[in-house]
């Protein structure tokens, strides 16, 4: 069966007719780390793993993990369970997740000879993913949608360059400042694999891309026109098959650039006022988000009158319902449960 007719035959396509701008009869809604710690599931398939990156390599419990927020919570899409850091590593930098901490790199990028000895991934490079894509898009059955996603270059780049995260990432932002030629050329790097790496997530299924610019709002808008915008629009042009979601988190200064761009979706976080992000983009691309992940540490009545008013301000069409960034671990699975079911009640 070719891609168009898996498409074609999804039971629940509402969130693919709302990223092409097609008027659907609910808003649709999935979250950003729906797959994860906030389930008691994920938690149970992890401790029999071991460790984070075995999950990851290991296809049959990534897709495993992957089902479980479709069966438990109810979303209109899944998300494959991986992480943005496996193109660093496929590039040539080993990294481990620290427990409670987060990622570590082993080796940073310092320096031009850095850059030249790191390897463009190629399309078979990362076959534990695609093998996880395959096996998920066999075992969802054409339920819902399957979203594929990477980071974003400069996403990547400051992980890269920082070697874990940071809040100020102030050593990415020097090599900018310091090597912007250098910068340009891992920029450009990332961006060949992260092209290479898409394609063949498209190739093995994924019905949606989402490209995670997860560190975009410590840049000066001017940076952000120069080291991320630029390699965005490569990766969009690069793959017209399926629809493209940009979330470039604290990048409320680059959302009109961004609406230019051929991406079908802009991700918006909480921070971003929904009528002004309208306007700004105008009216042809569909928007995802916004709600304060925290909004789910408060009372179920609370939940429910501020999602509605969300979802009011959106005005029902060209939305997808989502957080503005990813789930809290620590948050109850049955406030995940009440924003969801929220959403999917809610009369247009
Ligand atoms: O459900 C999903 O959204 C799919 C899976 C997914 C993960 N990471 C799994 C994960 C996705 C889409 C990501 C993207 C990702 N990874 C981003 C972009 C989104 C964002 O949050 O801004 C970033 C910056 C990373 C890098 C990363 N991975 C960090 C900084 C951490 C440590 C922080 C943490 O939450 O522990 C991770 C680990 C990670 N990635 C976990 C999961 C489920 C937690 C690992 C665990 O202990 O089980």
């Amino acid at each position: 069966m070719n891609k168009q007719l898996i498409t074609a035959t999804l039971q629940n396509d509402i969130l693919l007719r709302a990223a092409r701008g097609e008027k659907t009869e609910r808003v649709p809604v999935w979250l950003m780390r729906q797959a994860g710690r906030v389930l008691p599931e994920y938690r149970a398939v992890r401790k029999q793993m071991g460790s984070f990156k075995d999950l990851l390599k290991t296809p049959e419990f990534a897709c495993e993990v992957t089902l479980q927020p479709v069966d438990i919570l109810g979303v209109d899409a899944a998300i494959i369970f991986s992480d943005i850091l496996v193109i660093p590593e496929a590039m040539g930098l080993n990294y481990e997740m620290i427990e409670s901490k987060g990622p570590l790199f082993e080796k940073t990028i310092k320096n031009k000879h850095d850059i030249e000895a790191l390897q463009i991934t190629q399309a078979n490079d990362l076959a534990y993913v695609i093998q996880a894509i395959k096996l998920t898009k066999r075992a969802l059955n054409n339920r819902v949608p399957l979203i594929g996603f990477a980071g974003a270059p400069w996403t990547i780049f400051a992980y890269m360059i920082e070697g874990s995260g940071s809040k100020t990432f102030a050593q990415a932002k020097k090599f900018l400042y310091t090597q912007p030629e250098w910068a340009h050329l891992l920029l450009d790097k990332i961006t060949q694999s992260t092209i290479h790496y898409l394609q063949a997530q498209v190739a093995a299924g994924v019905n949606l891309l989402q490209i995670f610019d997860s560190w975009a709002g410590i840049l000066s808008p001017q940076q952000y026109t120069s080291f991320s915008l630029p390699y965005l629009k490569r990766i969009c042009d690069a793959i017209p098959q399926v629809p493209i979601t940009l979330f470039a988190k604290g990048a409320f200064f680059a959302r009109q650039q961004l609406s230019e761009l051929n991406c079908a979706v802009i991700g918006l976080d909480w921070n971003m006022d929904i009528a002004e992000s309208r306007a700004m983009i105008g009216p042809d691309k569909t928007l995802q988000g916004n709600m304060d992940p925290c909004l789910l540490y408060a009372d179920y009545n609370t939940i429910k009158t501020e999602t509605i008013k969300m979802l009011q301000q959106f005005g029902g069409h060209k939305h997808i319902a989502n957080l503005g960034h990813g789930l809290y671990p620590d948050i109850e699975k049955d406030k995940v449960r009440c924003f969801i079911d929220t959403v999917k009640e809610y009369k247009i």
